[in-house]
């Protein structure tokens, strides 16, 4: 059985936004699959589906063996869920939040294990506030600690790290992946390339309301974006025939700063760059070399897509 299963989802809301077409997805137990994409792709309406906050129009999706849309109490059972929204009852302190949903679980230990989230995020000062007097990074993590505290099979997040300090944010991470080594099942959606290509075993790119790529990230990238790319600032003015020589010869992505996708990026630098460039003039401000990451091919796609559907409407 597969922690979730997805088949052929759609979503059209009310107002007529088709925000899924023909969604399909598998998450294993004890791994991690990321969600990423445009704003607007359909990320959160997919987690919203998944743990049962709305319906889908059409399709078929089963939580830990459990229909989302006819087993919703059993499906709540079974997941942790963090979703985009600031979710929290306003009129308890943020340990009795906390408590509250321990004494929900059934954990054994209620206290203590809130006492111990509320430690290991350093977060124990902001305990017996409300949470209207608390910010937004701390109210983030105190919805994450509420969405895993019962280590649920099955775990939902809508942009665990969006708000949170660098520390924070690595202490979510680290969390994801002792949940994952506990055979925890974890869906989340994030715009941080980085971490998703630290932690996901599997990353789906959703994009206009379907699923472009799924994929490790490996392949993703392997995929998308092969080369290095060289990234120049410069004073100055690039000459035309400057530009036509690395037209001819590389792969010429923008101009200012100018960007050019290759094989080698050192070897360009060391032998290319300096006789290109130093005949026109320009004063080099800096050289970076940007290595295949999940990061480049996220707007390699992106941007892809964008010109082609520019295309479609000229
Ligand atoms: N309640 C709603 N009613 C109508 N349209 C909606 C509603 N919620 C979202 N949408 C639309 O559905 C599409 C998908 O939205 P969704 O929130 O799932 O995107 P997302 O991928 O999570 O974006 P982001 O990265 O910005 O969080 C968008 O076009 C959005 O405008
Ligand atoms: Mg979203």
């Amino acid at each position: 059985m597969k922690a979730v299963a997805a088949v052929n989802i759609q979503k059209i809301y009310g107002n007529g936004t088709v925000a899924l077409e023909e969604v399909s997805l598998e998450v294993e137990r004890g791994t991690i699959t990321g969600l990423i994409g445009p704003n607007g792709a359909g990320k959160s309406t997919l987690i919203n589906i998944l743990t049962t906050a709305i319906d889908m129009t059409s399709g078929h999706a089963s939580v830990y063996g459990y229909d989302v849309v006819r087993e919703r109490k059993q499906v709540r059972a079974v997941i942790g869920v963090c979703g985009q929204e600031r979710e929290i009852d306003f009129t308890l302190s943020v340990y009795d939040n906390l408590r509250f949903f321990a004494g929900l679980y059934g954990l054994d230990n209620p206290n203590g294990v809130v006492k111990d989230y509320l430690a290991q995020f350093e977060l124990e000062y902001i305990a017996r506030r409300s949470p209207m007097q608390i910010s937004g990074g701390e109210l983030r993590c105190i919805q994450f600690i509420r969405a895993i505290m019962h280590t649920p099979p099955v775990l939902f997040i809508d942009e665990p790290t969006t708000g949170l300090d660098p520390v924070k944010s690595e202490l979510v991470l680290e969390q994801l992946i002792r949940l994952k080594e506990r055979g925890v099942a974890i869906l989340f959606s994030t715009h941080e390339m980085n971490q998703a290509q630290k932690v996901c075993d599997i990353v789906c790119f959703l994009q206009s309301s379907r699923i472009l790529y799924a994929g490790t990230p490996e392949e993703i990238i392997r995929e998308n974006c092969l080369l290095e790319q060289v990234e120049i600032e410069y004073e100055g003015t690039l000459p035309a025939q400057v530009l036509k020589t690395l037209s001819d010869n590389y792969e010429v992505e923008r101009i200012q700063p100018l960007i050019i996708s290759m094989q080698r990026a050192e070897q360009f630098i060391d032998e290319a760059a300096k006789s290109i460039l130093s005949v026109s003039g320009l004063k080099i401000i800096d050289i970076r070399i940007h290595r295949p990451n999940l990061d480049l091919a996220f707007k390699k796609i992106a941007r892809r897509k964008h010109s082609t559907n520019n295309r479609s409407l000229a």
